[in-house]
């Protein structure tokens, strides 16, 4: 697995990455970010499986105390890993949820309510030296789902849409150099399975949502599964991102895709002797 590490991808603006496998020579990016302002905020804390590494890239770009805002997405695992971890590491830090997010989650974990702040999208988090806005992205796959944009730097956390495969770190910091067939089959297949009802959507009201998400103005798109995206490469997504509207679901790779990940992970018995 190639090594990563904190990038900044705007001013003040860190992309926290790690990598899961997928396939030879490719990886899933389950990303988050730091956004170092005035008053900090963790977007995001990663999945189960990198925490302690999470922990360790958050807190060299950001000192646990200083941390004011840990802002979850959504409830999914993989953006909840280091939750409780931050939490506790970061006493001063009030957690940004919806309502919704706080039913949910809270029927796996324990969470403070106390420390818990509701901002929903269409909403906005004053945080010391810029105002964050909150809106639903293109593509989710859970129904707590809120992007981030900064208008201070033109910077999107646009959580699970723009999912792509990467091959190394630089794909990471740039979606483009991520060779042209992996971005092109990755992006559709993974928008696709984790917003399987693209297909019902009718392509002319769906566009009005992606049109406004895209109207914000932005300059660095950053993913929680795929590389940065910035300059050509922003309206180039946002348009594959439309095309899905009442376009065929990708298939699930099923029994033949369990049995490729299944022999990926087998060892080679060692020599005898
Ligand atoms: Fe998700
Ligand atoms: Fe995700």
């Amino acid at each position: 697995m190639p090594t990563t590490r904190p990038h900044q991808i705007a001013p003040e603006t860190f992309l926290i990455p790690n990598l899961a496998p997928g396939g030879p020579g490719a990886y899933v990016p389950v990303n988050s970010l730091v956004i170092r302002g005035r008053e900090p905020v963790i977007v995001d804390t990663g999945a189960p499986v990198h925490r302690e590494l999470w922990l360790e890239k958050v807190f060299s770009v950001v000192e646990p105390e200083d941390v004011r805002w840990i802002f979850l997405s959504h409830d999914d695992g993989d953006h909840t890993g280091g939750l409780l971890e931050a939490l506790e590491r970061c006493p001063n830090a009030t957690l940004v949820t919806n309502f919704f997010l706080v039913e949910r989650l809270g029927l796996e974990v324990d969470l403070p309510l106390h420390r818990i702040r509701a901002v929903d999208h269409g909403e906005q988090l004053d945080v010391g030296d810029r105002t964050l806005h909150l809106f639903r992205p293109p593509i989710f796959d859970g129904p707590t789902t809120r992007g981030l944009y900064d208008p201070t730097t033109a910077a999107m956390w646009i959580v699970d849409s723009f999912a792509s495969m990467v091959t190394d770190e630089d794909g990471l910091h740039d979606a483009t150099t991520v060779p042209a067939d992996l971005y092109e089959e990755t992006f559709r297949a993974f928008n696709s399975m984790v917003s399987p009802w693209h297909a019902w959507l009718d392509p002319a009201v769906y566009r009005r949502h992606v049109d406004e998400v895209e109207a914000m103005g932005v300059l660095t798109v950053a993913s929680a599964h795929g590389g940065v995206h910035t300059g050509a490469a922003i309206a180039g997504a946002f348009e594959r991102v439309r095309a899905l509207a009442g376009a065929p679901i990708t298939p699930d790779p099923g029994q033949p895709g369990l049995d490729e990940l299944l022999a990926a992970s087998l060892v080679a018995p060692a020599p005898a002797g």
